[in-house]
């Protein structure tokens, strides 16, 4: 197995983040055809998409075999929000060329991203930021990867279409070291607050809400 981070982020709440270093083969051999259908393999034609998916289901039998939850496979709702089939329990996952992280909850949706900070999000900074946003972020390219990755996991969390990022998800000011910032989902009926979790691993920021 390549898992390389876990972590508990509260009583309920639980992360595996797998680096993939294995070829194709090797990841195809680990997946019984419980965990890997033909059907969902079909979808994806792209190898290194395959081999994302892969570890992507890898990670989430090992937290499942982890917390005694029995893997019944994986369906998306009409949203493409992704659920484990027969059981309460919630997750997330984020996919990179280089590494696979995946969150589960007991009971509770949440959210998770991985990206690398990068020029491009210089050039959408003011479809996904808010005017406070954008000044607190100042164009550091770090800042706005760590706002983007938080406005996916919410968006992930939340899991439907017709969101605003710029003003439905919303991030408080904070600092670069900050390891837990706040982030605020407000949309339609909805005005939640959460804490969102971040850590830098390699190049990337993994940013988690659960
Ligand atoms: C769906 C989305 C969040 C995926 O993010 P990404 O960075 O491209 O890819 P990631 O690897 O981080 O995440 C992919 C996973 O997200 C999950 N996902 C897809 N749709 C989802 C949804 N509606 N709710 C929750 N999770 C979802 C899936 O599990 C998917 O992996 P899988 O297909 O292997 O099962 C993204 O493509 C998206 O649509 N973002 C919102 C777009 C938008 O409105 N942007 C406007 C900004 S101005």
């Amino acid at each position: 197995m390549a898992i390389v981070n876990e972590k508990q982020y509260s009583n309920e709440s639980f992360l595996a983040v797998w680096k993939i270093e294995e070829s194709h083969d090797e990841l195809q051999a680990l997946l019984p055809s419980e965990i890997l259908t033909d059907a969902e393999l079909a979808g994806i034609s792209h190898a290194q998409k395959q081999i994302e998916f892969f570890c992507s289901r890898l990670t989430i039998k090992y937290l499942a075999d982890k917390l005694g939850i029995e893997y019944l496979g994986i369906k998306k709702d009409q949203y493409g929000k992704p659920f484990l089939v027969g059981s309460d329990w919630q997750f997330s996952l984020t996919h990179t060329a280089e590494y696979v992280a995946v969150v589960m909850h007991k009971y509770l949706p949440l959210g998770i991203d991985m990206e690398r900070p990068s020029e491009k999000l210089q050039k959408i900074a003011h479809k996904f930021l808010s005017y406070a946003e954008r000044a607190d972020a100042a164009g550091d390219l770090d800042k706005l990867c760590i706002y983007w990755s938080a406005k996916e996991a919410l968006y992930k969390l939340y899991g439907k279409r017709k969101v605003i990022f710029n003003d439905n998800l919303l991030i408080a000011p904070f600092s670069i070291n900050q390891q837990v910032i706040n982030g605020r989902l407000k949309i339609n009926e909805i005005d939640q607050t959460y804490q969102i979790f971040v850590e830098k691993i390699d190049k990337y920021y993994l940013v988690a809400v659960c």
